[in-house]
């Protein structure tokens, strides 16, 4: 129950402090939080309910969580919310004071207002081809291949991104460039987990020099485009016409943390989530083989239509069930604006939080059996996704991913270009693969595959 400040006189609220998770004397909970974040939150949330303590060294952290959460976040985030204290280091050294994810207020709202159509489902539709084009080139030109997941789906990722935003090509160079210099600053600045001394280590210099270099490139010559000749509209154009209404919101620094924004919020994300589809697909070859079947009947003549892909309901399930039980974006952190109360326990203004949204994902009252992967639940009669606040892989609230529905597009794409051209064969034990958490879960470092081309 969430209540107003105005009706609490009568609520002793200040003095009942929420459940704190049980933890070591020094570390508190750090083990379980670095270790499976997932699992730790979800066993708390099963003891303690919607609103418990964790601890990790001298850091506290309020935890809410499930439907009252994602209702709250989504009806009252944007008031008792702030990112800006998450992401305050980072942006201060990135130089971006108005990055879209650190944003709160009306520079973030404005933001959101400007790219929600850029980012819907029907304005990929045009761009589909361009989504495709990077896999199935890669996929086709495979005779017998083994490969390591975690960097091969990075790569694809970025790429897509650059292609389908940008309509720009990103080296595997570049690629690797990007998600070293932005994982190097979101460790030092925004988790606080690597030493700064690592801002020294040449190749992240020399990596932060090529990701400036595109960023520059990138800007300039979205610039020089003749907009007449080319109705393509990119993500850049959108920050431009932006910048050009609100020019305070849109510095230079801005700007150049634009360029790179969907590169840091989509590939770690989307890899991660994708590397966890191919390990459900080889850890279960029945379901492997009926989703081979859905895209087979749909590909004959090549991709299948926009229509089309959307009615697979087999590929939306395998996609929607990864998304609920490896959910990429599973503690979002938070920083109370002001004083509230949720569940009845009083939240100060400054307290650190962390909502756990997706705790509804792994209940029996929302999905029947829960542990078990089911890619039939999607669908009539049972929907259970659409239990309000009840599926919420993309985040709730103001923050809620902008990019969700490309996100969607880019999973079911990878999963019927892959499973059409290649076969799959896993070249490490199953028990050997982790999810490894970096933070951002993902199959282990170790998931190796042999991809052989099919005979289609
Ligand atoms: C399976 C893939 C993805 C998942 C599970 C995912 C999940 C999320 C979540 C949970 C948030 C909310 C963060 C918060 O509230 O603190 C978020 C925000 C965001 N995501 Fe995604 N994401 C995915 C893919 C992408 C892609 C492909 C892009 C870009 C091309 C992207 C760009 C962003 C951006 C820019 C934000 C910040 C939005 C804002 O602050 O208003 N994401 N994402």
């Amino acid at each position: 129950m969430v209540l107003a400040m105005d009706n609490l006189e009568t609520l002793q609220t200040d003095l009942i402090k929420p459940p704190k998770a049980k933890g070591l004397p020094l570390l508190g909970n750090l083990l379980d939080l670095v270790g499976d974040p997932i699992n730790f939150l979800r066993t708390q949330h099963e003891r303690h309910g919607d609103i418990f303590h964790v601890s990790a060294l001298h850091k506290k952290y309020t935890v809410i969580a499930g439907v009252e959460a994602n209702r709250f976040m989504s009806s009252e985030g944007r008031d008792n919310f702030s990112s800006q204290e998450t992401w305050g280091d980072f942006v201060d050294k990135t130089d971006c004071p108005h990055l879209l994810i650190g944003s709160d207020g009306e520079a973030h709202s404005y933001q959101r207002k400007l790219l929600k159509p850029y980012f819907s489902k029907a304005a990929f539709k045009d761009r589909l081809p361009l989504l495709i084009e990077p896999i199935e080139s890669t996929m086709k030109a495979i005779q017998s291949e083994d490969v390591v997941i975690g960097p091969f789906l990075r790569n694809l990722i970025c790429k897509q991104i650059g292609m389908v935003l940008q309509r720009t090509a990103v080296s595997t160079e570049q690629s690797e460039a990007f998600m070293l210099a932005q994982n190097t600053y979101l460790k030092i600045y925004m988790l606080g987990k690597w030493p700064r001394i690592l801002l020294l280590n040449p190749k992240f210099i020399f990596a932060d020099i090529k990701t400036k270099r595109f960023s520059k490139q990138l800007i300039a010559s979205n610039k020089a485009r003749d907009k007449q000749q080319d109705n393509f509209v990119t993500y850049m154009d959108k920050v431009e016409e932006g910048r050009a209404e609100h020019p305070e919101w849109f510095t230079d620094g801005d700007v150049h943390g634009h360029t790179m924004l969907p590169f840091v919020g989509g590939v770690d994300p989307a890899g991660g989530t994708m590397s966890f589809v191919l390990y459900e697909l080889l850890k279960n070859p029945e379901l492997k083989q009926r989703i081979t079947r859905e895209i087979d009947a749909n590909y004959s003549e090549g991709f299948p239509s926009f229509e089309a892909m959307d009615a697979m309901e087999d590929v939306k399930g395998l996609i929607y069930e990864t998304l609920r039980l490896h959910p990429a974006g599973y503690a979002l952190s938070r920083t109370a604006a002001k004083d509230f109360v949720f569940s009845g326990y009083k939240i100060n203004k400054g307290d650190e939080m962390l909502v756990f949204g997706v705790a509804n994902h792994f209940k029996e009252e929302y999905f029947a059996k829960p542990d078990v992967f089911d890619i039939e639940r999607y669908r009539e009669p049972r929907n259970e996704h659409k239990t309000r606040h009840a599926f919420a892989p993309f985040g709730r609230g103001p923050h809620t991913c902008v990019a969700n529905k490309l996100a969607e597009l880019q999973l079911t794409v990878n999963t019927i270009v892959m499973l059409r051209h290649v076969d799959m064969e896993l070249l490490v034990p199953l028990d050997k693969l982790k999810k490894e958490f970096t933070p951002v879960p993902f199959v282990s470092e170790n998931f190796k595959v042999r991809f052989t081309a099919r005979a289609v």
